[in-house]
């Protein structure tokens, strides 16, 4: 049952609207004197031209019906809903109880394809903690559609072609052995980049030779080939030692290279289309009339761009996926980039250009200064997530040095709350990395969440497990701080499809500390176990759902919920 929408329903019943255009606008109220959700009828002053207490007045003269509520009555500009508690305690409990695992889930996107690009980092360069965001948030966006019916394809668009390859063959050639190479993998590929820059500066040939082998890479060349698939091969099994710890998948590795036989055909549509202009000897998609710099496709040696392969890329998904929607999980300072060749797919006159989206990110940075490669001041993802779990480690230790199976609990706990960290967080703010915020027990993170879980499973495991929903008294949980819990519960799915809509985990997060702490307030002020037993089997009915929900919305965020830490 969504109360929300009922009351909606009800509102719009005696206003003559229809429910659809005012659904969203129901809240709840923060003060429970003030009802269990409220309509806020200044919305409706505009299309009713009237006083919003005078609409609050008029609506409620003319409801007949309350429906699932006990009391309905206008105050002021709102009108308010009241729902009887044991009757709603028990709605919602026995909702929970019955969907299961599966609580939480809709079919909003049955039927509905998304395509997500996410993580997506490049070839023989260090995989840093910029990346941790696009990864973790493109994670949970996949699994947050995914919980609402959809079918998420998860891609991951390597940057494993361009230009940057030709200078590390170069690189390879005059200073690389290969033995370094296999031995210390990345980090070997990186300086050996670093020193084709420094010495290019002095000697300009040398970006002559690399877009030389480009050139070769481009055409098919074995040789060029071979050295490009070594580096590949490398860089991915270091990705996928991080992917490992962070629990993350793609359904495709389809990465910029797999591009590079149909980018011909986009380049020969453009030209077709009258869109292509030559400026400087180069190829570019004038966008002027947008108010922005022009779209490079075609660099004046020949060379494809990051933007052509965007492009092909957008309309290979379009071809393939047949997607309702395709996400582009990446830092704030590719928007000028997506911009671009957003417009360019729809002066292309493809009408699904509306259906690509950005999705940006901030800044991740270290108390000291920013996260870069350029300035070489890198803080590694795996180094990152190996210091979380040692920390983690130290902190079991203290507390809980008997905990079975610590060494698990440590990974999930450590890197959870690295995850959670970052997801906590409004996707757009910018974030200063700080050990001691997140992996604070008490505080609004990750381990405060499984801690929070952990006390539930431990409460149950106690009472020998859930009671029976059959035998439970819902009126036992009229309390204030159960009727909160329930609240909470009860707005789990909307919660999720609030975090879809608006592409934000955080929504997600920031709803389990708010339950976490519901939860725990909850528990300081009742006593679970107690001898009546109609008292005990409703509280640990409770319990019981607090634990599957806290479970549940870490698992979309990636998190694991370990039952004892
Ligand atoms: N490789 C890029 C980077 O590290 C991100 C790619 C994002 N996806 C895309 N389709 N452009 O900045």
């Amino acid at each position: 049952m969504d109360f929300k929408y009922e009351a909606a329903s009800i509102v719009a019943g005696a206003a003559g609207l229809d429910v659809n255009d005012i659904k969203d606008y129901v809240e709840v109220p923060a003060k429970p004197e003030m009802g269990d959700y409220a309509f806020p009828c200044f919305r409706l002053a505009k299309v009713m031209r009237k006083a919003p207490n005078m609409i609050a007045a008029e609506i409620a003269e003319k409801i007949t019906d309350k429906g699932v509520f006990s009391k309905i009555e206008p105050v002021a500009a709102y009108i308010n809903f009241f729902t009887d508690k044991s009757a709603y305690a028990a709605e919602v409990m026995k909702k929970i109880a019955s969907d299961g695992e599966n609580y939480g889930s809709l079919a909003d996107g049955s039927g509905k394809t998304i395509v997500i690009d996410y993580s997506s980092p490049n070839i023989a360069k260090p995989f840093h903690v910029g990346h941790l965001r696009s990864t973790v948030i493109g994670g949970a966006l996949y699994r947050i559609f995914e919980k609402l019916g959809y079918k998420c394809v998860g891609i991951n668009h390597l940057g494993d072609w361009g230009t940057q390859f030709g200078k590390l063959i170069e690189a390879y050639k005059l200073w690389g052995s290969k033995e370094e190479v296999e031995e210390k993998g990345i980090s070997e590929l990186t300086s050996i980049y670093v020193k084709f820059h420094e010495e290019a500066e002095k000697d300009p040939s040398l970006d002559d030779r690399a877009r030389a082998w480009f050139v070769k890479m481009q055409d098919g060349d074995e040789e060029a080939l071979s050295l490009w698939k070594w580096f590949y091969d490398i860089s991915i099994k270091e990705f996928e030692r991080v992917y490992e710890k962070l629990g993350v998948k793609f359904d495709y590795y389809t990465g910029e290279s797999f591009y590079n036989d149909k980018m011909a055909a986009v380049v020969q549509e453009l030209k077709d289309k009258n869109l292509l202009t030559e400026s400087n000897g180069a190829m570019i998609v004038d966008l002027e009339d947008a108010k922005m710099p022009p779209c490079l496709i075609i660099r004046t040696d020949g060379g494809t761009l990051y933007a052509t392969r965007d492009i092909t890329a957008a309309i290979y998904r379009k071809n393939t996926y047949d997607f309702d929607k395709c996400l582009y999980v990446t830092a704030i300072d590719q928007n000028l980039h997506f911009a671009q060749w957003f417009k360019v797919i729809e002066k292309m006159g493809y009408d699904w250009a509306k259906d690509l989206v950005h999705v940006p990110f901030g800044l991740v940075s270290l108390e000291d200064g920013k996260l870069s490669t350029r300035k070489g001041k890198v803080v590694l993802m795996e180094d990152l997530l190996d210091e979380a779990v040692k920390k983690t480690m130290g902190i079991i230790n203290d507390k809980n040095p008997d905990l079975p199976g610590k060494e698990e609990v440590a990974k999930q706990v450590g890197i959870g709350a690295v995850i959670f960290d970052d997801l906590y967080n409004g996707r757009i703010k910018d974030i200063v990395f700080s050990w001691d915020r997140m992996l604070n027990f008490d505080g609004e993170t990750g381990p405060y969440v499984q801690y929070t879980h952990a006390r539930a499973c431990s409460v149950l495991k106690k009472a020998g497990g859930a009671p029976d929903m059959a035998k439970v008294d819902f009126s036992a949980l009229t309390d204030d701080a159960s009727v909160d819990v329930i609240k909470m519960l009860e707005s789990y799915p909307a919660k999720i499809r609030e975090a879809a809509s608006r592409y934000e985990p955080s929504v997600v997060a920031r709803y389990l500390v708010d339950l976490a702490q519901a939860f725990n307030k909850f528990y300081h002020d009742n006593v679970i176990l107690c001898d009546d037993e109609r008292l005990r089997n409703a509280r640990l009915a409770a319990v019981d759902a607090v634990r599957m929900v806290l479970k549940s919305g870490l698992a979309l965020l990636g998190i694991k919920a370990p039952e004892r830490m």
